[in-house]
């Protein structure tokens, strides 16, 4: 008997996005291996063969390898070199070694941006200590933006500062060592493209999206899609995402985080090379989801069809401030009594503040009464103390 899909896939990280690019392929039987530290993580039960371990470690990521058909990653914080060895050794990694390299860095994937004439901010690298040296005339706003060049997540590494704050030295009392130091946008649009490439180079987009952050916390509150802009500024941004998963020859999906400024320019901030948060309705609200497109990238299968269903808003369920470790949900039953809202739980056993813990999506007619059902589930939805 020939079985269709035999070949096993191996996910270093076990975190939500792991969950889900996992759950897109159980219809299918795709057999999953994961690596991550404990086994208290989002992904642990799909698990074939769980490697317990840091994502640095160069042993345990060649015994996914050893067991996997084709690696991919959820996370960008993990042993590039280890990857570009399992390359050389002829072990497929979506995306590419060299790729993840590149965005490690902040500071390395802005100068990409700039050096390959991708539209994207104003910005410096220099060492923390050294910030205040920085000619700040030529940034227009009265704010900065500070970005550590490593170790950056979920808005962590990110720090907006008063121009005073870094003529007066202050960058180094927030981050050690490399930094961006970047023009702050204005009222910036935040936009999204998710940009899929497979291995034959057939390129395909998500529908563009725009989110509504936490300005507090740097995390998305809300994500729309379709996303309120122009027919034509869509295009243009589009086009810079498509342009840079080009120049970067990526084979994978990327998330492309964009800026649309107030006089209507377009900015790359920056790209995720896996799937990402701006990209969870498109589970429900796409023909295929991100998770299923880079499914069938790494199986070496056709891209399906990207076009949206229906009209979605996202919301992210993030730990409520007065609530750490133990926690209970709270509001469930007005989700379940809601037609078109799904729930993702990522099985997460503690909470903090800020967390992301879940997240769910609702679809509707009209946009609109998409966005009044979720800010109303949103007043529900809560973890509690129990
Ligand atoms: N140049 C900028 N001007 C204005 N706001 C900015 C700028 N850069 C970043 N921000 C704000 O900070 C948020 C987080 O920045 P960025 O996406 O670069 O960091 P991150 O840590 O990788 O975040 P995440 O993992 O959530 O995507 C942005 O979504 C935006 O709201
Ligand atoms: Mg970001």
């Amino acid at each position: 008997m020939t079985q269709p899909f035999k070949n096993t896939i191996g996910i270093i990280g076990g975190g939500q996005l792991g969950k889900m690019l996992i759950e897109s392929a159980l219809p299918w039987n795709v057999s999953f291996n994961i690596l991550e530290q404990s086994q208290d993580c989002p992904s642990f039960r799909y698990a074939s063969t769980f490697i317990e371990g840091s994502l640095m470690d160069s042993s345990k990521i060649m015994e996914l390898a050893e067991i996997s058909d084709v690696i991919t990653y959820e996370i960008e914080h993990v042993n590039v070199e280890t990857l570009k060895a399992l390359e050389a050794k002829g072990k497929t990694v979506i995306p590419a070694a060299n790729i993840l390299e590149i965005i490690q860095n902040k500071g390395t994937q802005k100068s990409f941006y700039k050096d390959n004439e991708l539209n994207t901010s104003k910005f410096e690298i220099v060492d923390s200590s050294d910030a205040e040296q920085v000619d700040l005339t030529k940034y227009s706003s009265e704010k900065i933006v500070v970005k550590s060049c490593t170790g950056g997540y979920d808005g962590k590494g990110v720090a907006i500062l008063a121009k005073s704050d870094v003529m007066n030295g202050k960058v180094s009392d927030v981050f050690k060592g490399q930094v961006v130091v970047e023009e702050y946008i204005e009222d910036a649009k935040e936009l999204s493209v998710i940009v899929c490439r497979s291995r034959s180079g057939e390129i395909k987009t998500f529908p563009i999206v725009e989110m509504e952050f936490d300005p507090k916390i740097n995390l998305v509150d809300y994500l729309f899609a379709p996303s309120s802009i122009e027919a034509e500024t869509a295009e243009i941004a589009t086009e810079l995402a498509k342009n840079s998963i080009d120049k970067l020859n990526g084979v994978g999906i990327f998330a492309v985080e964009l800026f649309l400024t107030k006089s209507g320019e377009c900015l790359i901030n920056e790209i995720a090379p896996r799937p990402h948060n701006s990209g969870h309705h498109t589970i429900e609200a796409c023909y295929t989801s991100q998770y299923e497109q880079l499914i069938r990238i790494m199986l070496d299968l056709p891209l399906g069809d990207t076009s949206l269903i229906s009209p979605a808003v996202m919301t992210n369920i993030l730990g409520a401030n007065d609530v750490t470790g133990d926690y209970n949900l709270e509001g469930l039953a007005d989700l379940a009594k809601t037609k078109g809202a799904y729930l993702h739980w990522y099985n997460k056993t503690v909470t903090k503040p800020g967390r992301k813990m879940g997240h769910f999506t609702v679809l509707d007619e009209s946009l609109d009464s998409a966005i009044a059902t979720s800010k109303f589930l949103r007043e529900k939805l809560k973890t509690v103390k129990p």
